[in-house]
């Protein structure tokens, strides 16, 4: 499974980049909001940090717009991916950069349908929400589950993205389902480094060691 890093500032995707655990970045127009800084300029920054997909969306809404948005955003670097939001004019988006070798990653998935859709459109990813739609009482998980058997029983390439994940059990869930790709804020992924059990095995090795005198190097 492939864990992508859901932000925009740099200085976290640096640190965490650094485990060698990130296969890739994504963000949307909220995240660059939150960086306070011009779009292009983070954008080219993180994809000098990763090599992975960097997903850079447009934020045009008509389909002449939203296309010319995207050849730039792809001219940015070779590793953006351009997101474009599950509506016709979004899909129609992803088959005209698709077939110029672009990757897409279709967002704002809410149905299983729309996500056979972008399938369809030749998405290299299909970003379904999980925790907005936990978040409305729906079922976000069976979204993943929906989507991954369709796309299996028709052998579509499309990567199931797993978005708007909010702690570590979307995670475990994701991974059991087969998803191909978690996005999670840091404080996600740091969480999924934690266990009590951890902390306390590890002090009482500690305290141990300490006694022996003992020291490797
Ligand atoms: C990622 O591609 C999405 O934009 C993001 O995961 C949405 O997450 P949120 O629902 O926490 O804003």
């Amino acid at each position: 499974m492939k864990f992508f890093l859901d932000t925009a500032d740099v200085s976290e995707i640096r640190a965490l980049a650094e485990t060698g655990l990130i296969d890739g970045v994504t963000t949307n127009p909220s995240l660059i909001a939150k960086s306070g800084r011009r779009m292009a300029e983070v954008i080219a920054e993180i994809c000098a940090i990763t090599p992975g997909p960097v997903s850079a969306e447009v934020t045009a809404t008509d389909f002449e717009t939203m296309l010319r948005e995207g050849q730039y955003l792809r001219s940015i670097a070779a590793n953006v991916a351009v997101k474009v939001p599950l509506t016709e004019a979004g899909l129609r988006v992803c088959r005209a950069l698709a077939n110029d070798g672009t990757k897409v990653n279709v967002t704002l998935c809410f149905s299983a349908t729309q996500a056979l859709l972008a399938a369809k459109a030749g998405a290299a990813f299909i970003s379904p929400f999980v925790g907005r739609l936990d978040d409305i009482g729906q079922d976000g998980m069976q979204l993943i589950a929906d989507t991954a058997q369709i796309y299996r029983n028709y052998g579509f390439a499309t990567e199931v993205l797993v978005a708007s994940v909010r702690h570590p059990v979307h995670v475990l869930q994701a991974a059991k389902l087969g998803a191909h790709v978690a996005t999670m804020p840091a404080a996600t992924i740091r969480a999924m480094f934690k266990h009590p059990l951890t902390d306390r095995g590890l002090d009482a090795f500690l305290a141990d060691w300490a006694k022996t005198g003992q020291s490797i190097l």
